[in-house]
């Protein structure tokens, strides 16, 4: 277990690094922000997304939450995405879900009035939609489908959104991807969910619930 003075001397030795290795990056970076990516993932500590796609510094804007829920009705979701599309206009938007996801397997397990529990909620709602496939499966193959299905959710939940589709409605590139991620292997494995217009999304969406 690494202490707190043990992490600060960490960032004394990194920032005299990057000075050296590039002495205008803290200049640059400080000057303003122009991320090409909007990350939607869980906060679990296995899966920042800053290692594992190789993006530097200043390319990932972030927004992470329990099981890696959209939620149309969280402030928080809600002003990250406005400020990603509408000031930052990031073209592209990645929800991520994670195989293992300790979300995922609360909302298969229990249920409760807990903070966590009323959260998760919102992850037990796309099992009770997909439910008969869900309970024909074993409990590890169950709990690694509704990761994918929870990523699927969150993707409709984004496209769903206003924000987004008045981007896509002005001519705003705005691309919507769900993957989900193998702490066992550490691939991200695309899910075949991609929306890049309100046509696109509307052409797979008429007549369905995501
Ligand atoms: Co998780």
């Amino acid at each position: 277990m690494h202490t707190i003075e043990q992490m600060l001397a960490y960032n004394r030795e990194w920032a005299a690094r990057i000075r050296d290795e590039e002495p205008d990056f803290f200049e640059r970076t400080a000057a303003g922000q122009n991320p090409e990516l909007l990350w939607i993932g869980c906060s679990d500590s296995r899966v920042g997304p800053d290692k594992m796609i190789g993006l530097p510094m200043g390319s990932i804007f972030v927004h992470r939450n329990i099981a890696n829920v959209f939620a149309t009705n969280d402030l928080n979701c809600l002003a990250v995405l406005e400020y990603a599309i509408d000031e930052l206009k990031i073209p592209n938007i990645v929800v991520c879900g994670h195989y293992g996801c300790g979300g995922v397997a609360a909302a298969l397990s229990h249920s409760g009035v807990q903070p966590i529990d009323l959260w998760i909620d919102q992850v037990r709602f796309v099992y009770q939609r997909h439910q008969r496939e869900l309970d024909a499966l074993e409990p590890e193959a169950r709990a690694r489908r509704l990761a994918e299905l929870n990523v699927e959710a969150q993707v409709h939940n984004l496209c769903r959104n206003t924000i987004v589709r008045e981007a896509w409605k002005r001519g705003q590139p705005v691309n919507i991807i769900g993957v989900i991620y193998d702490i066992h292997d550490g691939l991200l494995k695309p899910l075949g969910i991609e929306f890049r217009s309100l046509a696109d999304w509307e052409r797979i969406h008429v007549g369905r619930q995501g």
